[in-house]
């Protein structure tokens, strides 16, 4: 294993033992009962292959009844479970540290009821995000969100992790759009808080506790989210900049002169278009003149093709006049408009083909975003690459150091450097993949003692026992870690 996390386990926890296996079987059946050595790898094994635990049981429920049957069986019996999706997390928070039971929603994928008056859509949650957005473009709508990982990542997945993606800057985070959802508690009692109302407020909203948990209070089942509806006209520009300012300039009149169609403004730079065009098969850069050092591609999504393709070459050519943007190429057809998307998304895939990846996701004042990635650079030399990426129209940059193996010297460079760094200017050291096994001791670099406090009381309150994702999420050390 290469994760850094140091973790004992706590040996509150039972070990699994034949009599719990045949208690399992009588739940779920015995072909969801996953013992086979080769299905249990991949599932003890992160996406980034950096984390790996050592389950020896994957459980596949049906039903939230089936869940509520497992975990209120693993509450008594203090055996440890970890809620695992598509497995695409990025932080270790879906994989067991240790022999945590594993409980993959993949076969609770069933759409309940798509309301095409009011958009809302009520399925399961282990949905993939791509069958999800395949299902509503036959209804003339779209997911709000949007992400590389969409032919593997699971709604439930998404919504444990408030994942960001590709499309917040135009339709929010989920804690706007997912209107209600069921989860089920360390107990086995099933909440249901899936109401499709807009407005409700009648309480404390406690859905809000469940997305963005990374299933630390409890499995999720069911989800209720709002959809947009699906609108005819869809550009997309692939721009080059000389500097970082001017790619930030560019946001605000981005912001200004498109408003209301803008759809996405993602940005990448040199470094990261190169191990893009050198890793992944037939992608070439958009902008063959050389020299420019960064890259923006925007969309724009609207209803009426001609004012909205006029209103983005109008903004194009002030952002050309202003010497903000120095070349770019507007999409031509659907072809080319999937290959931008195809550099930007696949990011993250080229540098995992490049070798070892250390990876940030952080938020950071947009004035002072690119001064970490020159800061790092200087302090790791020539030993690796630095790469950034992100959603800059949500302020979230997307540092990834890049070298041929993991390498202590490296790291030494890296951290605590970087989240000292984004601590002091008031950042997070994870804007949107959570904190998982990777982040869970670095929490106080951006939430206070007292924060973490509340956090830990809630834990305790609605999982006694700590079974659900221990080791994540909240800290395993106990004294606040220097916050920079
Ligand atoms: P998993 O990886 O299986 O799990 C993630 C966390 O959620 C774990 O802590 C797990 O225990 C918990 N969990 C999963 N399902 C449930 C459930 N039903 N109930 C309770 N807890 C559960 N993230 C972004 O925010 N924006 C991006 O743009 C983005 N792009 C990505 C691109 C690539 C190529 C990859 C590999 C990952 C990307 N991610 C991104 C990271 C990742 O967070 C998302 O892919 C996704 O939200 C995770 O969904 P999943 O179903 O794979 O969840
Ligand atoms: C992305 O925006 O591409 C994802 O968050 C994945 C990553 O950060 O590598
Ligand atoms: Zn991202």
């Amino acid at each position: 294993c290469l994760g850094t996390v140091a973790a004992t386990r706590n040996p509150l926890f039972s070990t699994v033992n034949d009599d719990d296996v045949k208690y399992f079987i009588d739940i779920v059946g015995d072909k969801n009962v996953i013992q086979d050595e080769d299905r249990l790898q991949t599932a003890n094994i992160d996406w980034m292959r950096k984390f790996e635990g050592s389950s020896k049981l994957m459980l596949l429920p049906r039903s939230s009844i089936e869940v509520s049957q497992i975990l209120t069986y693993c509450n008594s019996r203090s055996l440890a479970v970890v809620p695992q999706g598509g497995n695409t997390g990025l932080v270790g928070g879906s994989v067991p540290v240790f022999d945590e039971v594993i409980v993959n929603l993949s076969l609770m994928n069933n759409i309940i009821s798509f309301d095409k008056v009011s958009g809302i859509l009520v399925c399961e949650a282990g949905c993939i995000l791509e069958n999800l957005i395949s299902y509503l473009d036959n209804h003339g709508f779209i997911m709000p969100l949007d992400l590389g990982a969409k032919g593997s990542c699971q709604i439930g997945g998404n919504v444990s992790t408030n994942a960001g993606g590709l499309r917040l800057v135009r339709y929010g985070s989920l804690h706007g759009n997912v209107l209600g959802l069921e989860a089920v508690l360390a107990n086995g009692s099933v909440v249901d808080m899936l109401g499709t109302l807009r407005k409700d407020n009648t309480g404390y909203d406690l859905k809000h506790m469940f997305i963005g948990s990374e299933g630390s209070l409890g499995i999720v089942t069911k989800v209720s989210i709002l959809t947009p509806p699906k609108l005819s006209s869809v550009n997309i520009a692939f721009l080059a900049c000389e500097d970082y300012f001017s790619c930030q300039k560019l946001l605000l009149e981005a912001k200004s002169k498109l408003g209301e169609i803008l759809s996405a403004f993602e940005f990448l730079d040199i470094n990261a278009m190169d191990v893009v065009l050198h890793h992944l098969d037939g992608l070439r850069n958009p902008i063959p003149t050389s020299g420019h050092k960064f890259f923006i591609l925007i969309e724009t999504t609207g209803s009426n093709e001609l004012y909205d393709k006029e209103r983005l070459e109008a903004f194009l050519l002030s952002s050309m006049e202003q010497g903000l943007v120095s070349d770019g190429v507007l999409a031509q057809d659907i072809n080319q408009a999937s290959s931008f998307w195809r550099i930007r998304e696949g990011i993250p895939e080229a540098l995992m083909k490049a070798g070892a990846v250390y990876k940030y996701d952080l938020s950071i004042p947009l004035e002072r975003m690119y001064d970490l990635v020159d800061e790092m650079r200087s302090r790791i030399g020539n030993q690796a690459n630095v790469v950034a990426y992100g959603h800059l129209g949500d302020g979230n940059l997307h540092l990834n150091i890049s070298a041929p193996q993991y390498d202590d010297a490296i790291l030494e460079q890296i951290e605590p450097f970087v989240y000292e760094w984004t601590s002091r200017h008031r950042g997070s050291i994870s804007a949107e993949h959570g904190l998982g096994l990777m982040k869970a001791n670095m929490i106080y670099y951006s939430k206070s003692y007292e924060t973490v406090q509340l956090m830990t009381s809630i834990k305790k309150l609605m999982d006694p026992k700590g079974i659900l994702n221990p080791y994540k999420v909240l800290p395993h050390t106990i004294v606040p870690q220097n916050s920079g």
